[in-house]
């Protein structure tokens, strides 16, 4: 049965790391008659400046109808001084709302050929491969009551809600789950459970649900504690699920971990593992067009998308062992780079990636 791709490329670097990715994409599904079928749409900056704002009606209605969407990067100066209703990142925030995109996974791994590129200790974090499981969707970021109110002695008060429902924490527990048993079956569920009656059900429920995945090892740990851990001793982790705003912490906290933006894919997840997947870094407006940017979190991303809604598993490994082997090889764009290795710009990056899939 074919799927179909959307491709939406954005701004700045965003057209150019893409046309990486689409190559590779396309390569692959030749050479492994995947049947994937795809598609172009505009988005953020570049949908502005054709239709008027930053995702038009046909754009959402493709990306709704595509089994995955590939996303390149939004934004830009030139945007920047557009009202925030309409501004590209409207765009991005429409399309993950719309889709109910809840489940976002964020990969940290750090290639043992860069740990030298790395400011941290490479003993610590060296073949660093982590993936935090964070809910997008819910919890204090989004619950009801919240504001700002003027209590009785006149005194301004803030004040938000975290909650969480049953039916919320058991999807992105599902989502959780899933991803652990496609890496190495063991799973940290993170909350404040001594504290947050909200995490309490959290943690219950996770407990629960570890019962439909038996294979899965699963620990609990206070997020404050967490955060210490994954500066301590960031190896012990292999899938992280949490919260909405633990989540985005630290996942933040993680991606720095490897210090290499140009190499962090993510995923956003829908009930149906319809999913839309992006690097984790921008548009870099400040290197765009020269051609130098790194264009392996897209295609690790694209690996990523082949895993989790195309159901490709074991082309997504041959494309991240791909990335590896470029690696070896000692390839790197300027971002990566140090020295002693060979430092090539974003088409020949890309090549290296089609060379060795191509021999492999
Ligand atoms: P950024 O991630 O675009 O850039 C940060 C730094 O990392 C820059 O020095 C850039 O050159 C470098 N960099 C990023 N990606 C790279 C790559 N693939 N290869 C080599 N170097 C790379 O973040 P920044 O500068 O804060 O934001 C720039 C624009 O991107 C803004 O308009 C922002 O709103 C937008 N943005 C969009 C995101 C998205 O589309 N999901 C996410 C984050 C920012
Ligand atoms: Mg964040």
């Amino acid at each position: 049965m074919s799927k179909n791709v959307l491709i939406m490329a954005g701004d700045g670097i965003g057209p150019e790391i893409m046309e990486q990715a689409e190559n590779v994409l396309r390569f692959v599904n030749e050479q492994e008659s995947l049947g994937l079928e795809f598609d172009h749409a505009l988005v953020g900056g570049a949908s502005i400046d054709a239709a008027g704002v930053p995702l038009t009606e046909d754009a959402l209605k493709l990306a709704k109808a595509s089994d995955a969407i590939l996303f390149g990067a939004i934004g830009g100066p030139k945007w920047e001084s557009l009202e925030i209703a309409i501004r590209p990142e409207k765009g991005l925030l429409r399309l993950r709302s719309e889709m109910e995109l809840f489940g976002n996974l964020r990969p940290a791994m750090l290639y043992p050929q860069l740990a030298e590129a790395s400011s941290l200790k490479p003993e610590l974090v060296s073949g660093l491969d982590i993936l935090i499981v964070r809910e997008l969707t819910g919890g204090i970021y989004f619950g009801q009551p919240r504001g700002i109110r003027t209590l009785e002695n006149g005194e301004r008060q803030g004040y938000n809600t975290y909650v969480y429902s049953e039916s919320e924490i058991i999807r992105i527990g599902r989502v959780a789950f899933e991803a652990a048993m496609k890496r190495g079956k063991k799973l940290c569920s993170v909350d404040k459970a001594n504290v947050l009656e909200v995490t309490e059900l959290w943690r219950e429920i996770m407990t629960d649900l570890n019962k439909e995945y038996p294979e899965v090892k699963l620990s609990h740990m206070y997020v404050d504690n967490a955060a210490m851990q994954l500066i301590r001793a960031p190896k012990q982790f292999d899938v992280i699920v949490t919260g909405n705003m633990f989540g985005d912490i630290l996942s933040d906290a993680a991606a720095m971990l490897t210090g290499s933006i140009g190499m962090l894919p993510s995923a956003s997840l829908d009930k149906n593992n319809k999913g839309m997947y992006e690097p984790c870094h921008g548009s870099a407006p400040d290197i765009a067009g020269q051609g130098i940017a790194n264009p392996l979190a897209t295609i690790l991303s694209a690996a990523m998308m082949l895993r989790y809604s195309l159901g490709h598993g074991a082309t997504a490994d041959r494309l991240e062992a791909a990335v590896s082997k470029v690696l070896d090889q000692g390839y790197r764009t300027a971002d990566i780079y140090s020295e002693g290795t060979q430092k090539v710009s974003t088409s020949q990056m890309g090549e290296a990636v089609l060379n060795v899939l191509k021999s492999s």
